[in-house]
């Protein structure tokens, strides 16, 4: 008998889908997001409105988790519900997110709340916000509160949502609110982020001392599109140094090294400051040196040319899908924290609104992701960006990371072929050939080539 050849996963690997409050709950009228909305400011001038309901059918959707087995599921605590105005705690919101961790532990599916995706109540936008390092106390009020108040439910906690996204985009760029365009004041941004996780984790830390504790940041691969150009490559490693690795050296509590180090001294206590490093990837970029782009250090980026590419939206392209970054993104986060803590990919996905990519694209990032933990990478979960199509940000309801399909005006659901898949491998906690012969035989040959087809089954990682 031909045994059937599979990429079996370790025992207790997590499986499951991210979301964010702002954009899944709707009715969220008090965050920085929602002005910028009102504003008119989104590319498609649309708003989140009631976005996919969750705030009154959340548990709906994660009956659809839970047919599909995943084993945990990560969602965010909108602040400026908890704390509408500063110092003031609403009961009501808690107990609705009481009720939906509850639900989820019923199901069986661990949660990994976010205490921080992105959105900031108002009142303390219009006190500074992050970039006044005096604001971060208000933060880890916030976070001992919550955590106090949801400790019997929850204990994997992600305390900020890509700290890098956040500042670059809405100080750096000018793409996010509140729409800034300084360097300096991105730099600030940046490490009272980072100096906002380190003490959150402490907080956390007191109230659970067995907690699993950590953030994620998202690593966008910049490669020199000539790699025989000296000047592309240097263009393309300081874009990198910038977007993707300040922020981990912060969090690491290393030196940033002259002349950031003016903007970015050492963080103290951040050394010991998580239990795990999160990991948010998507794509990657090429980078071309361009003497007319000062701003972008001097290097334009794009995608590579004939590279399946996700759905565009609004601002461009949404990039390339590149399922092999995956693989170089956790071997680079491991290498540059030494292999002190373990990972977990907390957000991979792409938009597409058909799932021409997606089956193919799931399969290929995860037999990547099998490799990795084959060579000794201590990768203990998946979370699948998205579960149900959500309010993309800038790009409103143009945008489909959703396994399943949503339209938001009927709120009708349609499972995409995508998110039956996904069920199939949460379940076979492995990518067995018959999957792939169903969802995407094409890629056959690069899921189950060379190597690949070992077992992990046996071996427990920890
Ligand atoms: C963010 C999500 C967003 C996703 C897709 C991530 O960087 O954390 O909020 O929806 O990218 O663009």
């Amino acid at each position: 008998m031909v045994r059937e050849r599979k990429l079996q996963f370790p025992e207790g690997f997590l499986w499951g889908t991210a979301s964010s409050a702002h954009q899944c709950e709707g009715g969220n009228l008090n965050n920085q997001w929602y002005r910028w909305e009102q504003q008119g400011r989104t590319l498609t001038g649309e708003r989140s409105g009631v976005a996919a309901n969750w705030w009154q059918q959340a548990e709906r959707d994660f009956e659809l988790a839970e047919q599909m087995e995943n084993n945990a599921l990560r969602l965010s605590l909108e602040w400026s519900r908890i704390e509408p105005e500063e110092g003031r705690w609403d009961e009501s919101a808690l107990e609705r997110y009481r009720a939906l961790l509850t639900d989820l532990r019923r199901r069986r599916m661990t949660p990994l709340v976010t205490l921080h995706h992105f959105t900031d109540p108002l009142w303390f936008s219009e006190r500074g916000g992050f970039e006044l390092e005096e604001n971060i106390r208000y933060f880890v009020r916030f976070v001992r509160f919550v955590v106090g108040r949801l400790r019997d439910l929850c204990s994997f906690w992600l305390t900020i949502n890509e700290p890098n996204v956040y500042a670059f985009l809405g100080y750096l760029t000018g793409e996010f609110p509140p729409g800034e365009r300084s360097a300096l004041r991105a730099l600030r941004v940046l490490r009272n982020l980072m100096a906002a996780h380190v003490q959150s984790f402490y907080a956390i830390r007191e109230w659970q001392p067995e907690g699993k504790i950590g953030y994620c940041l998202n690593y966008r691969l910049l490669d020199p599109f000539r790699s025989y150009s000296p000047l592309d490559r240097v263009v393309a490693s300081l874009q990198d140094t910038f977007f993707n690795w300040l922020a981990l050296k912060l969090a690491e509590g290393k030196p940033v090294g002259f002349p950031l180090s003016f903007a970015l001294p050492v963080l103290p206590r951040a050394a010991g400051a998580r239990d795990y490093h999160g990991v948010n990837y998507y794509t990657r970029d090429l980078v071309v040196f361009d003497p007319r782009r000062p701003g972008e250090l001097f290097g334009r980026r794009f995608p590579c040319p004939g590279a399946p590419m996700q759905d565009p939206g609004q601002a461009g392209y949404f990039g390339e899908v590149y399922p092999e970054g995956l693989y170089r993104v956790l071997q680079l986060v491991y290498r540059r924290t030494r292999g002190n803590k373990p990972l977990y990919v907390t957000e991979h996905g792409l938009n597409d609104v058909e799932d021409r990519l997606r089956p193919r694209a799931i399969l290929e990032h995860l037999a990547m992701l099998h490799r990795a933990i084959r060579e000794g990478l201590p990768v203990r979960g998946y979370f699948h960006w998205t579960l149900v199509d959500n309010f993309e940000w800038n790009e409103g309801w143009g945008a489909h990371f959703g396994l399943v399909e949503l339209n938001p005006q009927t709120q009708e659901r349609r499972p995409r072929p995508s998110a039956s898949m996904f069920g199939e491998i949460c379940r076979a906690n492995a990518i067995t050939e018959s999957i792939v012969e169903r969802y995407a035989p094409e890629a056959a040959a690069t899921i189950f080539g060379s190597a690949a087809a070992t077992s992990l089954g046996a071996r427990v990682l920890t």
